[in-house]
């Protein structure tokens, strides 16, 4: 990726110590199976991992570029599993085998497009047929734009004004 160093360095130091506050809207997942095998790429402390973790999902892995993240998660939810990622956006789970990755605040972080489409390839790999692509960001969708895994997609905005995308296959 571009200047993963430099990105890695950041989330390692300044941004380590940050708070993250994107909303998740659980109504999203309202559908899916609680035993369903979910990631929640760049999870940060594992916020969010520890919110799906709370509304009873069972089998949820948060991943993250940044060591320093990941051990404020481990010690934070001592219960749930993390790993960081040594080779971005390069995930440890085989193809086809998750069931929904979570991707929230986190495009806005990779600044080139070509690594921002390497990522959603390495996510649209690990996901299932049918798998579920639920990505939350800080910004305005442009009028016509698309954020895609499959050709069948919802997008709408959020009252907050963020873009919420949520890409299905199979739906
Ligand atoms: C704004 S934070 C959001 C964290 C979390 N998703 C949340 O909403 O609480 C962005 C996160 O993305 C991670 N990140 C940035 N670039 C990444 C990359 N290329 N691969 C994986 N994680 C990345 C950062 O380390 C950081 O934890």
């Amino acid at each position: 990726m571009t200047d993963l160093a430099g990105q890695i360095a950041y989330w390692n130091t300044a941004g380590a110590a940050k708070v993250f506050t994107h909303p998740l809207d659980r109504s999203w997942l309202g559908g899916v199976d609680r035993g369903a095998r979910v990631v929640d790429y760049g999870c940060g402390y594992g916020r969010l991992t520890a919110e799906l973790a709370d509304a009873g999902f069972s089998n949820v892995t948060g991943v993250d570029v940044s060591q320093a993240l990941i051990g404020r998660a481990r010690q934070q939810n001592p219960a749930l599993h993390f790993y960081a990622l040594t080779d971005p956006p390069t995930l440890h789970e085989p193809t086809d085998s998750v069931d929904v990755v979570l991707l929230f605040a986190v495009l806005t972080c990779v600044p080139s497009d070509d690594d921002q489409r390497r990522l959603i390839d390495e996510l649209a790999r690990v996901l299932r047929p049918g798998g579920l692509l639920y990505i939350s960001d800080s910004g305005q969708l442009r009028p016509g734009s698309r954020t895609h895994v499959d050709s069948r997609h919802d997008e709408r905005q959020s009252s907050a004004g963020d873009a919420d995308s949520r890409s299905a296959q199979g739906e």
